[in-house]
């Protein structure tokens, strides 16, 4: 087998809190190939935000109580670096990344030209003209209409959308292979929601980058993503083809994670359909399986052995004792139908 652009394995990070050792990360692993677009999804508080900011050592460093796994780009781990290294060597020129709001990451008294020739002119050197030249080719190439003028602009000048462009311009100034996305869209409206990840499949194929996108959101994470991850209290649930996971959904969690997506032909103000019972503390993580509490089809053996990911069939692996078989599934079934998930066998 080659090595992959990125390979995580056997991640795991907890915190300090005044209430205790939060067990955030539990074991992750993943693989991202070049100019392939990986999906983590997750509900909220699952570990994706902490799992994508391991991979680039942006995490509050003193409230780290434990950690372990390796990170490896291109084969090199980068658990082993320095924060000095981190930054010379992989952060922008190898991996950028993009946040949810680009109104708190951009700074709101600077130019938007000042802000994406920084990293231009800090990493690459490139002086004063050029550095402007590329500034201008990178506007054009994330969409941005008169590219002159809006080097002048300030962050407040441009819509929610386009700010999220220019972000996007900042990420690639460095000409990283692989873009981590958080939550890339989720402050926007669906149409330039559906924009924003049309750039995206251009950006991958024009420059074969690989991409990290990190949504809530299944339906999306499934549409626009090769392969998918799905997370639950730091650890990844269920993993394939992100066609395959979305079509048949054998771990429970993901079926339900489904259900409570808000659908386009909902009537407006529709209560989101969220899962029942709540994430589980983190501060005492239970033996056995970690969703038991919440699953439809926990069994006995659930509350004391740990399910392991593990192969099922085709390219998915899910970490369920009792996952549920594709026939089971009913695609099309929507809201509401979540609540009487099918339970197969004897629940404990
Ligand atoms: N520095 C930290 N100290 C303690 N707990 C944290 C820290 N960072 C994140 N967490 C907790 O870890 C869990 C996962 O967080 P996060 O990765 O942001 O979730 P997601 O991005 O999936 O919504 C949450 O319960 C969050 O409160
Ligand atoms: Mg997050």
């Amino acid at each position: 087998m080659t090595t992959p652009l990125l390979e995580v394995s056997g991640l795991e990070m907890h915190f300090r809190t005044a209430r205790g050792v939060a067990k955030v990360i539990n074991g992750v692993d993943l693989r991202i190939e070049k100019g392939q677009v990986h999906g983590l999804v997750g509900e909220s508080g699952s570990g994706k935000s902490v799992t994508a900011r391991s991979i680039l050592g942006i995490l509050p460093q003193r409230a780290i109580e434990h950690r372990a796994g390796e990170i490896r780009y291109n084969g090199r781990d980068l658990t082993g670096l320095s924060e000095k290294q981190l930054r010379q060597d992989i952060r922008g020129r190898q991996i950028a990344m993009v946040f949810q709001d680009p109104m708190t990451a951009l700074n709101p008294v600077m130019r938007i030209g000042r802000q994406l020739m920084l990293p231009i002119r800090q990493h690459q050197g490139l002086p004063r003209k050029e550095a402007r030249a590329k500034a201008l080719s990178l506007l054009g190439q994330v969409g941005i209409p008169d590219p002159e003028s809006r080097l002048r602009s300030f962050p407040h000048e441009l819509s929610g959308g386009q700010r999220q462009r220019i972000m996007i311009a900042i990420a690639l100034a460095c000409d990283p292979f692989l873009l981590i996305a958080d939550e890339p869209t989720t402050a926007l409206d669906v149409t330039v929601q559906a924009q924003i990840l049309d750039l995206f499949d251009q950006l991958r194929k024009e420059r074969d980058l690989a991409i990290l996108l990190v949504s809530h959101d299944l339906g999306l994470i499934a549409e626009r993503c090769d392969e998918v991850s799905v997370m639950y209290a730091g650890e990844v649930v269920e993993r394939g083809r992100a066609s395959e996971v979305f079509e048949h959904r054998r771990h429970p969690y993901t079926w339900l994670l489904e259900g409570a997506r808000p659908r386009l032909e909902d009537p407006p103000h529709t209560r989101l359909n969220t899962i029942g019972g709540r994430p589980p503390n983190l501060l005492e993580r239970p033996s056995g399986c970690a969703f038991r509490d919440r699953c439809p089809r926990v069994l006995e053996i659930c509350g004391s052995v740990r399910p392991l990911l593990s192969a099922v069939d085709g390219t998915s692996s899910i970490a369920c004792h009792n996952p549920m078989s594709a026939v089971e599934v009913d695609p099309g079934a929507g809201i509401g139908a979540q609540q009487s998930a099918p339970v197969r066998g004897t629940p404990a």
